[in-house]
């Protein structure tokens, strides 16, 4: 089917026009302009020739065997057209109309058909509402776009017709090589998934390039993408991201923007390289071509300038790289052949009036030496530096080793030629020394993706018990909220602690038990339809007597019934108090995109205000867990702060790995709070759960 659609013998251009104001003329001038190699066949019903080419009537007159065809007819005719095609045996079309689901109820609806002929006729289709395909390798540009890319490694898919165009023009402009390019319009059947899965094998590939606004099938994508980033970079650019984004998004191609937090997990999940913007999308994909990955993240940096030196050392500090320092050895070698106020500490200081043979110098040292994996070369041109021979040495040495040297030639006009001359031979250049360490960055986190080992995620359903039975009752009394009570008994199978406890129906049963539990003890409303029992004076901590357990009792429930009279209360649960620690909550929401994550953050009543919390999607490994430690920017009070002893993150991992198995094996629960979780210096202990199914209606 691929092969229809990328390397097609022959394509009908269906609506192919005379009038150059058309898209099916730009289509088909495209076509012809840029030598697409195989049959070309107009379909246009009114005129004889377009483009001095023969038309057809309809597709059913071309009888000839046709591999492709490219509609531009108004949207209501586009489904006969498809019809007409599957029976003249085409499977694979390329809808460039407008006037889908884009366009309202009536674009919906003939969208809805699109969809189902596909289906139906088992056709294969790209759009609508899209600005075709380029295939650089055969010379076929089926777009309405102007000019034709430049052959190269980098492939790309485009969500939006219009920065296609942008990206089209600019990669024209810039002289960068592209293998393919697609632009997905609505994706009623071809999407972002089905380009992944074909540009992982496509040999004419090296680097993966996107622009997605949604992602159609969460859990393929999921295993798509984390395949593929294991062949080769997947570098995606994703908007929809802040709120007025995602409003934007939907109104823009219809599409409904997942979650932004949902769509950081999955990237991270998958080893996708997330784009901050267009301009990083291309330094990323710069910083790739080189095609050489780095072995670890440890960077040299050599310079003819000390600032921008600094800028970069200060870059790849933020930034987490190790500023690795030269062997013994090589320091030996080069001490005699630079001046003596050069500094050969990273970064490499060569002064300022460095020549092509200083730089020499060090990089032939540097790409032996065992403590490099990847150097950046920053030049600045003073008058006296040879900016022509310099790049020229750094080419040779690039030549000679497997390690990624980069390049941050500085300035304009005098090192315009040069650069040139870097690029013709694959060497990253940025203007900035920044980005050319961010470039850098890109590299080794990649490889370091890469050199991680799958970890199975194992669950044991036994843990379930009569958890299924438990929540199908439930929903059968039409009760979509388990209590405190409800919910710790399911997740203490799963491995989770909780303090001792009691349910007291009367007063002097609340002191029994207490005194049972032993003191200090804690007493909570017992109700499964308050989820926050302290908002309504539904807690009382450290309670001391059998006394203060009976006022606690009658308190509770007065304070209660007083706030929430119509509240069915089931009595005071009386728990162990326990002693404390760093509270943490973890819990489980449900996205309509990736289906169950997980979320972790330091617990407290400033959680929703801080939003210092963590996603990952359902399942979720103790090595995922422990980089959601590590990601939220108040991990180092887990540490231990001010002399406090570390918290058992590695119960912290227990934890988040058991949540994600109730989630597998639950697939009904919709939100799971545990908040909080006690974390102590060894073990945890989890002190208030809550669980919401999935309504009926929602499924
Ligand atoms: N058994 C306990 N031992 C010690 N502290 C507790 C205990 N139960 C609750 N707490 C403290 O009281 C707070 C509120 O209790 P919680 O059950 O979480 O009620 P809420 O419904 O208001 O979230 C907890 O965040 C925790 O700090
Ligand atoms: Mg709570």
């Amino acid at each position: 089917m691929f092969d229809a659609l990328f390397n097609p013998q022959s394509v009908a251009v269906i609506g192919a026009s005379r009038d150059p104001g058309k898209v099916g003329y730009a289509i088909l001038n495209n076509l012809l302009s840029f030598r697409y190699p195989g049959q070309l066949y107009p379909v246009n019903s009114s005129a004889a020739e377009v483009l001095g080419l023969k038309t057809f009537p309809r597709v059913s007159e071309i009888r000839k065997d046709v591999d492709l065809a490219v509609i531009a007819v108004p949207a209501r005719f586009v489904p006969e057209t498809l019809i007409d095609c599957a029976h003249a045996g085409i499977r694979a079309a390329v809808i460039v109309s407008a006037g889908f689901r884009e366009a309202g109820p009536e674009g919906m609806r003939l969208e809805q058909e699109v969809k189902k002929i596909s289906a139906q006729q088992g056709m294969r289709i790209l759009g609508p509402n899209c600005l075709g395909i380029i295939n650089t390798s055969n010379s076929m540009n089926a777009t309405f776009a102007a000019g034709m890319l430049p052959r190269g490694r980098f492939a790309f898919f485009s969500q939006s017709g219009a920065l296609g165009i942008a990206i089209l023009d600019w990669a024209i402009g810039n002289e960068v090589g592209f293998s393919k390019f697609i632009s997905l319009g609505n994706k009623t059947d071809l999407n972002e998934i089905d380009f992944i899965d074909y540009f992982m094998q496509d040999p004419e590939t090296d680097i993966i390039l996107g622009y997605i606004e949604d992602v159609v099938d969460g859990k393929r994508f999921l295993s798509s993408a984390s395949r593929a980033t294991k062949i080769k970079p997947v570098i995606l650019l994703k908007s929809g991201g802040t709120e007025a984004g995602a409003r934007a998004a939907s109104s823009h191609t219809g599409a409904l923007a997942g979650s932004e937090v949902a769509f950081h997990a999955a990237f991270l999940q998958s080893g996708i390289i997330r784009a901050q913007g267009i301009e990083d999308l291309f330094d990323t994909a710069l910083a790739f071509s080189g095609r050489k990955l780095p072995r670890g993240d440890r960077l040299l940096i050599i310079t003819n300038a000390g600032g921008p030196g600094i800028i970069a050392a200060d870059t790849s500090e933020r930034l987490g790289l190790r500023l690795t320092q030269l062997s013994k050895e090589t320091i030996e070698s080069i001490a005699g052949l630079l001046p003596p106020n050069a500094s050969l500490y990273n970064p490499v200081d060569i002064i300022g009036d460095a020549t092509a043979e200083r730089y020499a110098v060090v990089l032939n040292k540097a790409i032996l030496d065992p403590n490099v994996d990847g150097i950046i070369v920053i030049l600045t041109p003073q008058a006296m530096v040879d900016v022509e021979n310099t790049a020229g040495i750094i080419i040779n040495t690039s030549k000679a080793t497997d390690k990624p040297v980069i390049t941050s030639f500085m300035g304009e006009m005098r090192v315009r030629q040069s650069i040139e001359k870097l690029k013709e031979n694959s060497i990253p250049n940025f203007s900035y020394p920044e980005t050319a360490v961010k470039a850098f960055k890109r590299l080794s986190d990649y490889t370091a993706w890469r050199n991680l080992e799958d970890e199975e995620v194992t669950a044991d359903p036994r843990h379930k018990g009569d958890g299924d039975e438990r929540i199908n009752a439930f929903l059968s009394e039409g009760r979509h909220h388990l209590g405190e009570d409800e919910s710790m008994t399911i997740l203490s199978r799963y491995g989770f602690i909780f303090p001792r406890r009691e349910l007291a129906r009367t007063s002097r049963e609340a002191a029994a038990i207490a005194a049972r539990i032993g003191f200090p003890a804690v007493m909570k409303i017992a109700s499964p339809d308050i989820l926050h029992k302290t908002e309504v004076g539904g807690v009382k901590l450290n309670i001391r007597t059998r006394k203060e357990a009976e006022d606690a009792f009658t308190e509770i429930t007065a304070n209660v019934k007083r706030l929430m009279p119509d509240t069915f209360i089931n009595g005071v649960m009386v728990y162990e108090m326990v002693k404390t620690g760093r509270e943490v909550i973890i819990g489980v929401t449900f996205d309509r995109t990736f289906g169950h994550m997980i979320m972790f953050g330091l617990g407290g009543i400033y959680v929703e205000v801080l939003k210092d919390v963590s996603f990952r999607i359902v399942p979720v490994s103790r090595r995922e867990a422990r980089s959601m430690i590590a990601e939220i920017r108040t991990n180092a009070l887990l540490k231990g702060a001010r002399g406090e002893k570390p918290a058992d993150t590695e119960a912290i991992v227990e934890g988040i790995v058991n949540l994600s198995n109730i989630a597998t094996d639950f697939p009904v629960i919709h939100e799971l709070d545990i908040n909080p979780l006690v974390v102590m210096e060894k073990g945890a202990v989890a002190l208030d759960a809550r669980i919401i199914l999935e309504r009926p209606e929602a499924a």
